[in-house]
């Protein structure tokens, strides 16, 4: 999106975005688990992360330097060399593949606009709550289907979504089937308190305008649905979660 563009969205209010939360969200929470590593006497970089639905890119790479394992996985293998920030990839289908990893692998875990897409929150939450170690965090974005907009999209018949994608997103490679299973604030909050995951922060931003702004009529169309939500908090298009596994030492 254009910098004037994102320049009207600042004038207008439509602030913080979903990568500031996501950022200061990630810096919160790499910098716990360097402390954490820190008191144990390991040596850095000892920050152990998984992006879960890695896609083709991620929030965590630009905190590549503190890490000392970056993990991602994804139902897609990226083409070779795509993510070259990453020490590993697996193939793994989150709502399915409880045993991917064990129990307490990760400090911080990042899910970024994927739970809009799982067959099955719920089991994805639980296997993502059993893979952090103790107080380690969960931060994750999704859409919001108390926005009406979100909630029309997620309603179309797959075939006039799929005639749609290609016109709101970036490229084919960024339109993945939708589910939106567990796509509100009360719905996501209560999942990953089921899923075992403890001092759940859920906020709300406006998106659409972001997420549509490469050309004009969809930026605009954007502009108009986070206008309409943006004094209406628990309406606005897009979902910043964070979660902390409990920590029975703490
Ligand atoms: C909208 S893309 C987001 C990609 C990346 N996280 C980002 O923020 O740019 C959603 C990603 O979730 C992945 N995905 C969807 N369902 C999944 C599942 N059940 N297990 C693992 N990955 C999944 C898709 O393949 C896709 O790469």
């Amino acid at each position: 999106m254009s910098n004037r563009r994102e320049a009207t969205l600042r004038r207008l209010g439509i602030v913080p975005t979903v990568t500031e939360l996501v950022r200061a969200a990630l810096d919160e929470a790499v910098g716990w688990a360097e402390a954490v590593h820190g008191a144990q006497g390991a040596t850095p970089p000892a920050v152990v992360v998984l992006d879960a639905g890695c896609g083709r890119s991620s929030a965590l790479a630009r905190h590549r330097a503190r890490i000392g394992r970056f993990v991602g996985v994804d139902i897609h293998a990226p083409a070779p060399g795509a993510l070259p920030y990453l020490d590993e990839f697996a193939t793994v289908d989150l709502c399915a593949s409880a045993g991917a990893f064990p129990p307490a692998t990760f400090d911080v875990v990042l899910s970024s606009f994927t739970v809009e897409h799982f067959a099955d929150p719920q089991a994805a939450f639980v296997n993502l709550a059993r893979w952090l170690r103790p107080g380690g965090w969960l931060v994750l974005t999704t859409v919001n289907r108390r926005h009406p907009f979100v909630a029309a999209y997620l309603a179309l018949p797959a075939a006039a979504r799929h005639r749609m994608q290609p016109v709101v997103k970036a490229s084919a490679a960024d339109a993945h089937p939708l589910v939106g299973a567990c796509n509100d604030p009360a719905a996501l909050r209560d999942a990953l308190r089921a899923a075992g995951l403890e001092d759940v922060r859920v906020a709300t931003v406006g998106h659409l305008a972001r997420a549509w702004g490469r050309r004009l009529p969809t930026f605009a169309l954007g502009l108009a649905g986070d206008l309409l939500a943006r004094g209406v908090p628990s309406h606005r298009s897009t979902l910043v979660v964070t979660a902390r596994a409990p920590d029975p030492a703490a």
